[in-house]
């Protein structure tokens, strides 16, 4: 994948992390997902008082293409708040699963920069999905 485009979706993570609402946890991430038609989509985490209905800044990237009318993602940028990386939680594996394919990367990057890269395959094998009729992959 071109390393501008990166930079892009990279930017887009780290200015949606800024506005995160996360009071709870202290814990401020961004996401942004590319889509097959080149459109940067980003997110934040949205925590509540109420915490179990917090929500993840990859499912908020996520809700708005899906608003947008596009559901297909190319490559995903998530943003961590410290040098650790941020992978993601196991429910934010199986969103991104819905909408990218095993080989869709995922591009983790630290405050200061560093980058490491990761396939939704790789961090979710075996997705559980469904076709459009109904049936599973394996059926
Ligand atoms: N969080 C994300 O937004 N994305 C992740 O990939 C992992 C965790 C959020 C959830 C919660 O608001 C905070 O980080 C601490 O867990």
């Amino acid at each position: 994948m071109e390393s501008k485009i990166i930079t892009q979706l990279i930017n887009s993570a780290q200015n949606a992390q800024k506005n995160a609402h996360a009071p709870y946890s202290g814990f401020q991430v961004g996401a942004a997902v590319l889509t097959q038609d080149d459109r940067i989509f980003s997110g934040c985490n949205v925590e509540n008082a109420a915490y179990p209905l917090g929500q993840c800044a990859e499912a908020t990237a996520i809700g708005s293409m899906v608003t947008d009318g596009t559901k297909i993602i190319k490559a995903v940028v998530i943003a961590s708040p410290n040098e650790e990386l941020c992978f993601p939680c196991g429910g934010c594996r199986q969103k991104l699963a819905e909408f990218a394919e095993d080989a869709t990367p995922v591009y983790m990057v630290t405050a200061k920069g560093h980058i490491e890269k990761h396939t939704v395959g790789d961090l979710l094998p075996h997705a559980f999905r469904l076709r459009h009729d109904g049936t599973t992959d394996k059926a």
